[in-house]
């Protein structure tokens, strides 16, 4: 019997959504044989005593649920999300720094720093990488500073509006397309495979409209057998070119091409959305903590 233990905070357990993901652990945990406890910010000081540690809260090395995580890892626990693999998906230059390395295909990228963000460099930009041009702030997350411009003024004004919390900018060749494949991989293997279908004019998965009003996508579930091959040996490699931990990879399909636009940490698993189509996910994850054998999707 291990002693697994979720590390969460109270707007976690806001979402039902993931209030029932949340069970759904525990539940399978139960049926497995397994202790599994939820613990908050006060008890870190607990951790010590468990097997294996799931933190399901935002992740940042500013937050309290890194602390947990390098507190488990200290003590010798099993840990999802690893946080080595926290500080490298919490900023996109170093994520698509290990990408490049690993030669993993994604979309034409550059890195830029203040001075470098000038009408000239635009124009030599969208020369090279095509109109409009993407523009991300390191720490993005849900496409908060996730935009396009599609000339040198926009770039410009985007670029230094973005580069007054951060240090560089990433600057990405744009790919549309009608949804994202979302592969979701722990250690190396598939855990499950959904699409995030964009909404009626959206271009990012978290969307807003010109008020600000959210436009957010929807979840499809993927059966086994629609998955192509390549998608699979692409997030595979991307997963591989940043850890062993829990991942979603997001992956853009244009024409033949599988073409890696983030690996997230600490990745979305909702009742009734990511798990549809493989209610085993909660079992697996709960095996990899236990230090026990499972299978992956394919
Ligand atoms: N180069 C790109 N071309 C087209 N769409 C993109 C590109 N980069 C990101 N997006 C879209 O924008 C959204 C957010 O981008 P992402 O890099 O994942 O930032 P975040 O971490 O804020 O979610 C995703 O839904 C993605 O599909
Ligand atoms: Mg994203």
């Amino acid at each position: 019997m291990a002693r697994l233990a979720i590390f969460t905070e109270r707007y976690t357990i806001r979402r039902s959504v993931e209030l029932t993901a949340l069970t759904n652990f525990r539940m399978a945990a139960a049926k497995l044989g397994h202790d599994c406890d939820f613990i908050f910010r006060p008890e870190i000081m607990n951790i010590p005593r468990y097997d294996g540690l799931f933190i399901r809260a935002f992740t940042d090395p500013l937050n309290t649920s890194y602390v947990a995580g390098r507190v488990a890892e200290a003590y010798g626990l099993r840990v999802i999300d690893e946080p080595d693999s926290i500080v490298v998906c919490c900023d996109k230059v170093n994520m698509y720094q290990h990408l490049m390395r690993a030669g993993v295909p994604m979309p034409d990228t550059c890195f830029l720093t203040e001075d470098e963000v000038t009408p000239e460099q635009a124009r030599e930009l969208f020369e090279s990488f095509g109109t409009p041009l993407v523009l991300k702030a390191p720490n993005s997350a849900f496409s908060a500073y996730v935009e396009k411009a599609h000339d040198e003024q926009q770039f410009v004004k985007i670029g230094k509006r973005f580069l007054r919390r951060a240090d560089r900018l990433v600057v990405q060749q744009y790919l549309p397309s009608s949804f994202d494949w979302r592969v979701t991989m722990l250690d190396g293997k598939v855990l499950f495979v959904v699409k995030y279908i964009m909404a009626e004019g959206a271009w990012r998965i978290h969307d807003r409209d010109e008020d600000g009003k959210p436009n957010v996508c929807t979840v499809q579930a993927v059966e086994k057998a629609q998955v192509p091959p390549t998608l699979i040996a692409v997030a595979r490699a991307a997963a591989n070119a940043i850890g062993r931990s829990l991942y979603g990879i997001d992956i853009k399909e244009i024409d033949d091409d599988f073409l890696v636009i983030e690996v997230n940490d600490n990745p979305n698993i909702d009742a009734g959305l990511e798990d549809r189509t493989n209610p085993e996910v909660y079992r697996n994850v709960v095996r990899h903590l236990a230090g026990e054998p499972w299978e992956g999707w394919v």
